[in-house]
């Protein structure tokens, strides 16, 4: 019987030695240790034995299972820092290697073109000047001549944020805001910003989108002034052989007031999709400033005269790059900023 330990001892250690991992060595205890492991049965065995074998069988047995435990215990131990070094050396960060580089971003079309814009009235001599996107509605409609119920204000479908405050649709009370704040001062400004209206979403309108606001208040300016400024603004944008068109239109804030086109930068004039075969492209809504406006601003319509215009963004970035759905400027899809 001692024999037989000796021999289990010999296998069981070998065994051990040969286990390369977790998986193995769990094996190995189930199948000397466990339950109905050889040393387990063995040492229930004992009672099978003469009674005078009994207690030296029982106590080798005995040592024998605490010696594999020990060295079950040690293999485990090793096997388990073996683990380590590898993971270790498996997840080493090579600080030699160059960084992963992050691509440089751009400018948003968006944001090109208002540049663009800025840049070309800048030189006009109009100043920047911002304007809230919340507005009251005596800004957005009562001081510029559209009391409440006025049918006009159906130009404009509007979020309302309560009963006075809403997102302003147009760019446009931001001529009461600066008039208020340099009288009497001469003015010559632009008012780029944000407009909202509650609208379908299609491929030719968003319910966000930009508008730049021109307005010059002054002595003695005239629609020969205005006209000769939105002139210039397209030819400088569009390029130079550009031919602008002036069509008479109604704002409640301007009087007169016109429509402002432009020959069709993709037929030349001659008729196509995109211009609807009219040869022409609407750029922008303008006019005087409503003497009303003029008075509602601070300044005396009696001895003061001003133009106002308020083309939009993304509209002449689709005429200027062919970008054919307006919603691609706010889809946040890469691939077409990526473009511009
Ligand atoms: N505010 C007008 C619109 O949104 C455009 C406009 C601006 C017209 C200034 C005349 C003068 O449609």
């Amino acid at each position: 019987m001692l024999d037989q330990l000796e021999q289990v001892e010999q296998e069981a250690l070998a065994a051990l030695e040969a286990a390369e991992d977790s998986e193995a060595l769990k094996a190995w205890q189930k199948r000397y240790l466990g339950k109905k492991g050889t040393l387990t049965l063995m040492l229930r065995s004992v009672g099978d034995l003469p009674r005078e074998e009994r207690p030296v069988f029982g106590r080798a047995a005995n040592e024998l299972k605490t010696r594999l435990e020990e060295a079950h215990q040690i293999r485990a131990q090793a096997l388990h820092r073996a683990d380590l070094e590898q993971e270790l050396k498996r997840g080493a960060l090579d600080v030699t290697l160059p960084g992963r580089p992050i691509g440089p971003g751009h400018l948003h079309i968006t944001t090109q073109t208002l540049r663009q814009i800025y840049a070309i009235f800048a030189e006009m001599g109009f100043q920047i000047y911002e304007a809230p996107d919340v507005e009251t509605d005596e800004m957005n409609f009562g001081l510029l001549n559209m009391p409440p119920h006025h049918p006009a204000r159906d130009m404009w479908d509007t979020f309302w944020v309560s009963d006075e405050l809403l997102l302003r649709t147009h760019t446009s009370p931001g001529q009461i805001r600066v008039m208020r704040e340099r009288y009497p001062e001469p003015i010559r400004v632009i008012l780029p910003g944000k407009c909202y209206r509650y609208e379908q979403i299609t491929a030719r309108s968003e319910h966000q989108f930009y508008q730049v606001e021109g307005l010059a208040v002054g002595h003695g300016i005239t629609m020969t002034d205005l006209i000769g400024t939105l002139t210039e603004f397209t030819r400088r944008f569009y390029g130079p052989e550009r031919r602008v068109r002036i069509r008479g239109s109604y704002f409640p804030f301007t009087e007169p007031s016109i429509e402002v086109d432009m020959d069709c930068i993709l037929c030349g004039g001659e008729g196509c999709r995109v211009c609807k075969y009219s040869g022409w492209l609407e750029i922008a809504g303008a006019g005087m400033v409503h003497p009303v406006v003029l008075e509602n601003g601070g300044y005396d319509p009696d001895e003061w005269s001003g133009f106002a215009f308020g083309p939009g963004v993304e509209r002449p970035a689709m005429l200027k790059y062919s970008i054919d759905d307006i919603r691609m400027f706010y889809g946040n899809d890469l691939r077409f900023l990526r473009q511009f």
